[in-house]
């Protein structure tokens, strides 16, 4: 690497002191040979615009957006992909010379995991999600697209998972509800937790009777030990319960890429970060 300054990017949320995005976008910077430094910034909601063009005048080149943002930041910019614009949320900024643009990189990372790092089936499968937030907004649309038999949404407040149905239901079935009254006529193949409940250290009351032996369960948190919704889902006998780890990293590649313009491998950088934070 030169002695130039490196270019500036970096990853704003709120909390944000267990975002591992620094070590994996320094670690594709080494893999890759591209000068980059990556911080992470705590922003409360009320600070966000002003953040963010904070960060722009100074020269930076590009944002992550984790939660609770990733809605609000939607309304910010002067355009977006056409996958954020179905998603209704945004997870990369980028900058261009004086127009901001949002992307959403968050569906591609879930979908390569599971398809290709953990070799789930998603054709024809049942799949329950939990949350109706902007993360459950990012996955709708790519779970869609692999054509599953039914995606049931359910949260904590009713009218957010019927807007994200009502949103998504012309890309297929889609079926809203509370988390007391999750249809369970038989096991679900895929449940997804996308509620940023496990992060508070809070435990929605999870669907007991959504998960059988045949169920992979799939928390888009990640944390050292299992969260508390993978203990929950080991504890119910699902097939597999695993942390977003795999997501975390390839959707930070995607983001990568689209700001470099280079894709790192991600299986090593997965394998250090799962294991050692
Ligand atoms: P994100 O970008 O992570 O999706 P978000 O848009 O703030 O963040 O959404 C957070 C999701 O987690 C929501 O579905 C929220 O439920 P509500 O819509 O009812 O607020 C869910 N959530 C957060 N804490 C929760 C808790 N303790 N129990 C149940 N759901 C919770």
């Amino acid at each position: 690497m030169s002695n130039e300054q490196p270019d500036r990017y970096g990853v704003i949320g709120y909390p944000i002191s267990h975002s591992r995005s620094p070590i994996i976008h320094q670690l594709f910077a080494m893999q890759t040979n591209q000068p980059i430094r990556y911080d992470a910034f705590k922003v409360k909601p009320a600070e966000l615009e002003a953040a963010i063009s904070g960060f722009r005048r100074s020269g930076g080149q590009g944002l992550n957006v984790t939660t609770p943002h990733k809605t609000a930041v939607a309304k910010l910019v002067d355009s977006m992909t056409d996958r954020a614009q179905v998603a209704g949320a945004v997870n990369t900024l980028i900058f261009h010379e004086n127009k901001m643009q949002g992307d959403n990189t968050d569906g591609y990372g879930l979908i390569r995991d599971l398809e290709e790092n953990l070799d789930v089936q998603l054709a024809d499968a049942k799949i329950l999600i939990l949350g109706a937030g902007g993360a459950t907004g990012g996955i709708m649309n790519p779970l869609q697209e692999r054509d599953p038999r039914f995606i049931v949404l359910a949260n904590r407040t009713l009218p957010k998972a019927k807007a994200l149905a009502a949103h998504f239901g012309n890309f297929g079935e889609v079926t809203a509800c509370r988390f007391e009254n999750v249809p369970v006529d038989d096991d679900y193949d895929l449940v997804i937790n996308a509620t940023s409940a496990g992060l508070k250290g809070e435990a929605p009351p999870y669907p007991r009777e959504a998960v059988g032996s045949q169920t992979v369960c799939y928390d888009l948190s990640y944390a050292l030990s299992p969260t508390p919704f993978c203990r929950w889902a080991s504890e119910r006998g699902a097939r597999q319960s695993i942390m977003g780890w795999g997501m975390l990293v390839e959707q930070a590649a995607e983001s990568f890429r689209i700001w470099r313009g280079i894709r790192p491998d991600t299986k090593p950088v997965l394998d250090q970060v799962r294991t050692s934070g």
